[in-house]
């Protein structure tokens, strides 16, 4: 068994090495990118966001008595995003990373959830109001990525049927 506190902080610390998979998924994606800067800026701008999402749980886990984990902790739990994203090197690489990226936002969308959960159930207030803010942060990104799919998705394939045009990135 484990306490109300003992499963919040746990999930806390997942979110935590969650948001900085994320940051790493991004910038890697954003580096690449060159011909479509709409997404780029995008991106930028959740990088950001994940930056001072990691350093709010991060103040989180040491109220709460904790740490984050080790990034080793948590190889097998997103591993499938990472084989996701390494795959990369793809002629559509930015279509499948801006769906790779939206699927990511929802499994994000789904912890900040069960963590508002978990946060109202022990009476921290300062957790859950704080994983609401990040929540928001994720609901506006993954509906910026579903909203640009058809545009980006054009763009691609205007530039892939155009010869001498990159399209990949
Ligand atoms: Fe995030």
């Amino acid at each position: 068994m484990a306490t109300k506190h003992e499963n919040l902080v746990s999930w806390l610390r997942d979110a935590h090495a969650m948001e900085q998979q994320a940051e790493r998924m991004l910038t890697a994606q954003k580096e690449r990118l060159h011909n479509y800067p709409k997404l780029r800026t995008r991106i930028e701008k959740h990088i950001e966001e994940t930056l001072g999402q990691r350093e709010t749980l991060e103040r989180a886990l040491t109220r709460l008595g904790s740490e984050p984990s080790t990034l080793k902790d948590m190889s097998g739990k997103l591993m499938a995003f990472g084989q996701a994203m390494g795959g990369m090197v793809m002629s559509d690489e930015v279509v499948k990373g801006a769906m790779s990226g939206y699927v990511f936002e929802t499994l994000e969308i789904a912890s900040y959830t069960v963590l508002i959960a978990a946060a109202k159930a022990v009476g921290d207030t300062q957790t859950q109001q704080d994983c609401e803010a990040i929540l928001q942060q994720e609901i506006a990104m993954a509906d910026w990525l579903r909203e640009h799919l058809p545009e980006l998705s054009q763009a691609f394939l205007d530039r892939s049927d155009t010869p001498g045009l990159e399209a990949k990135r």
